[in-house]
């Protein structure tokens, strides 16, 4: 695929079949994750792959809960915008079906790297999710950039075993999509660049 292609087109792709992803694709998307910067370039990064049915239903369970508390409140308001209300049906899918993702992962970070307490952390570990998304979406396989575990973060630390000075940044179900891609909705860069000052735009071309 060509390279804008693939970025223009990766977004959250939560319908996704229960279809096995081959070790060889996920060896190649991980080895795209670790090919990221990160502060001093200390590559403070494991990630764990999950594909035991067994961890994926209780790490589903404790999603659903946390999906249920975080945005259940939130349903009706969103089920009357179309485009909230779309993301709230594709969220309520995943969140609904997480066990059934062939793979999950989990994308971890030292943080004992001296980088912890600002915003480098979380800046040392999500290029590294991006890449990894964006291979998979070069490899036809849908990811979404997903956090509610951590609403459950104890729990799915003590159940992979995961040490104290290690944090779970992301959690990234990886799969088959059961829908195309297409381009998500994004504000134009015209609107969101300023040019040498605040509030001095350009138009493209002009
Ligand atoms: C920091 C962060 C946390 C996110 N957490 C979740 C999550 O827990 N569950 C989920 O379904 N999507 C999650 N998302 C995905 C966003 O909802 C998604 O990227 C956004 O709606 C854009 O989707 P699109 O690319 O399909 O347009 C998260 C994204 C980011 C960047």
């Amino acid at each position: 695929m060509d390279f804008f292609d693939v970025i223009r087109t990766q977004r959250a792709m939560r319908r996704l079949k229960p279809d096995p992803v081959s070790d060889e694709d996920l060896w190649t998307i991980l080895d795209a994750a670790i090919h990221a910067p990160s502060g001093g370039n200390t590559q403070g990064w494991n990630f764990v792959v999950i594909r035991d049915r067994a961890v994926k239903e209780k790490i589903g369970a404790w999603y659903l809960e946390a999906w249920d508390r975080a945005y259940g409140p939130r349903r009706d308001a969103m089920l009357e915008d179309a485009q909230a209300g779309r993301m709230f049906r594709s969220a309520d899918y995943l969140a609904n079906h997480l066990a059934d993702v062939p793979a999950l992962i989990l994308a971890t970070l030292q943080n004992r790297t001296g980088f912890g307490a600002d915003v480098s952390h979380g800046a040392s570990i999500y290029p590294a999710v991006q890449n990894l998304m964006l291979a998979a979406r070069a490899l036809g396989l849908g990811t979404t950039l997903t956090t509610l575990h951590r609403l459950h973060e104890q729990d799915v630390r003590e159940l992979l075993g995961i040490p104290a000075d290690v944090d779970t940044m992301a959690l990234i179900p990886v799969g088959h999509p059961r829908g195309r891609f297409g381009e998500p909705q994004r504000v134009p860069a015209e609107k969101v660049t300023y040019w040498d000052r605040w509030g001095e735009r350009k138009t493209r071309g002009g």
